[in-house]
């Protein structure tokens, strides 16, 4: 290859790079977030582009099949998906990514002197063992921890967690063997032929370890574990840059990798839980907790649009509180028209956003945000908290864990410690949702049976539709 291509690849791969944290960055916020959107399509077209044209490639055939098959179905996939599926999509794509780590290591291992990562005799270099055989192992992990996730999130699996007896001993000594094959593997000066059997025992043990580590996690924690494998994809793909010694590869795989974690910690941080105890599993064991078993003998105030209509328009100041009902109902435009007929009759209006409202990160802002609600009156739970006591109306749609007080009054609670939104300080509170059901958590919700709530039972579009007809 020419020092010209070498060094037009370096920088086009440069560029790509500087996109992809430029797209970071406008991810960050709801108003530029569109912006590092297109920095993101641009950087992937950039570095697509400089891999597929580099000159070392030796037929097209594949390459592009590969890219109109999968351009394809990510194209229908990313159409069809509903807001509310994200996370198992999420879910889906990262087991891919798992799975071609694993197969590109297992490529190499199979070819290494055409990869460039052996000496004429074969004999794989030791960087290159110690690269492929942690990114293969932490590729397997992906692939199957990611399965699991996606069955889970789907529905198909239960979200309950499946507790194997004696499991944190089964996954400690599968943990220490695939160290142990690692260890071998990077040993063995002759990998090509000793480490073949090696190489592959070990990846069968990862591949059964991402399951057995997934398999006890609840469904409550599933997002979690989601954006975790995110952070494991990221790894993995940095692992296939070094085997392929693509630098492109190995910064968008650290990008993915670390900005995971980073999520991970957000997420647990907004359900103040640790990450130790999410991923040893058994969270929302207690969902059978169901309405009847719940409400017990108390009696709920309950009201009609009407109601609502009448408490809101005599409002001064309205606080929407959303939830994942509002991203199952798909009620985000009526919610805004209803807002909008407010402001005409002078009532001040401000959304406020838990961090963990709804089923991922951002999930209520991206709702709000294709509704065209001004960004000045969405605010975050910590600068938005102390207004509840001003506020003369609560209006609590398809939102239940994040209001539940008892995260701050029960330390036996599953939800103990989250930080949760202070609507019962507002006069009042009106909760709209089909019925007592207990939120993810599977937690029952004590405000629903207080003075100063009343329980708007319904759909949360049709209900917020029946308020907007009433308040004209
Ligand atoms: P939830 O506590 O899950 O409550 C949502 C409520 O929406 C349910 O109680 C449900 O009650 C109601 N609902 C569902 N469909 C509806 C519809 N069509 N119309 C009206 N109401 C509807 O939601 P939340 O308050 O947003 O809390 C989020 C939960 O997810 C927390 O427990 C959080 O820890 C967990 N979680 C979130 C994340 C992220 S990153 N967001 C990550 C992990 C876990 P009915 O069935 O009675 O209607």
């Amino acid at each position: 290859m020419s020092q010209f291509v070498i060094d037009a690849t370096a920088i086009a791969y440069l560029v790509a790079a500087v996109l992809f944290i430029m797209a970071l960055r406008g991810l960050s916020h709801p108003e530029t977030s569109r912006r590092g959107n297109l920095y993101g399509m641009i950087g992937m077209t950039i570095a697509v582009a400089t891999t597929v044209l580099n000159p070392s490639v030796m037929s097209y055939t594949e390459i592009l099949v590969a890219l109109v098959l999968g351009g394809a179905v990510g194209l229908v996939i990313a159409r069809r998906v509903p807001m509310t599926a994200m996370p198992e999509l999420v879910a889906a794509f990262h087991s891919l990514v798992g799975l071609a780590a694993v197969l590109v290591a297992a490529g190499a291992l199979e070819n290494p002197v055409s990869y460039g990562i052996a000496d004429s005799s074969g004999a794989i270099f030791t960087s290159s063992r110690i690269e492929m055989s942690i990114g293969a192992a932490i590729g397997a992990i992906t692939f199957s921890g990611s399965i699991i996730a996606f069955l889970k999130l789907r529905g198909t699996m239960s979200g309950k967690p499946i507790l194997l007896p004696a499991r944190h001993l089964i996954n400690l000594a599968i943990g220490a063997a695939i160290i142990a094959g690692v260890v071998l593997f990077v040993q063995d000066q002759n990998a090509t032929i000793a480490g073949v059997p090696v190489f592959y025992a070990l990846t069968l043990l990862a591949f059964i370890i991402g399951f057995l580590l997934i398999v006890p996690i609840g469904g409550a924690d599933m997002p979690v574990v989601v954006s975790m494998l995110n952070s494991y994809s990221g790894w993995a793909a940095a692992g296939i840059g070094f085997t392929l010694q693509n630098n492109a590869l190995i910064v968008t795989g650290a990008l993915v990798g670390s900005s995971g974690a980073i999520l991970s910690y957000i997420m647990c941080k907004g359900m103040n839980r640790s990450f130790i105890s999410v991923i040893a599993g058994g969270f929302g064991g207690d969902e059978a907790a169901g309405p009847a078993a719940a409400a017990g003998d108390k009696s709920v105030r309950q009201g009609s649009s009407e109601d609502a209509s009448f408490i809101l328009s005599n409002a001064s100041k309205v606080i929407i509180v959303p939830g994942y009902g509002l991203a199952v109902a798909q009620a985000q435009h009526a919610l805004r028209e209803m807002a909008d007929k407010l402001k005409e009759e002078g009532v001040e209006v401000k959304y406020a956003i838990h961090p963990v409202a709804g089923r991922m990160p951002g999930h209520m802002n991206v709702l709000l945000a294709e509704a065209n609600v001004p960004y000045d009156e969405v605010f975050e739970l910590e600068d938005i908290n102390s207004e509840f006591q001003t506020a003369d109306a609560a209006f609590v749609i398809g939102a239940n864990d994040v209001t539940n007080p008892v995260a701050k009054s029960d330390p036996s609670s599953p939800i103990y410690g989250m930080p949760v939104l202070d609507v019962e300080n507002a006069k009042t509170v009106l909760f709209v949702k089909r019925s007592l059901s207990p939120g993810y958590a599977g937690v029952d919700n004590e405000l629903f049976y207080r003075d100063n709530t009343m329980m708007l039972f319904g759909d949360a579009k049709a209900m917020v539709e029946g308020v907007v007809k009433a308040l004209e």
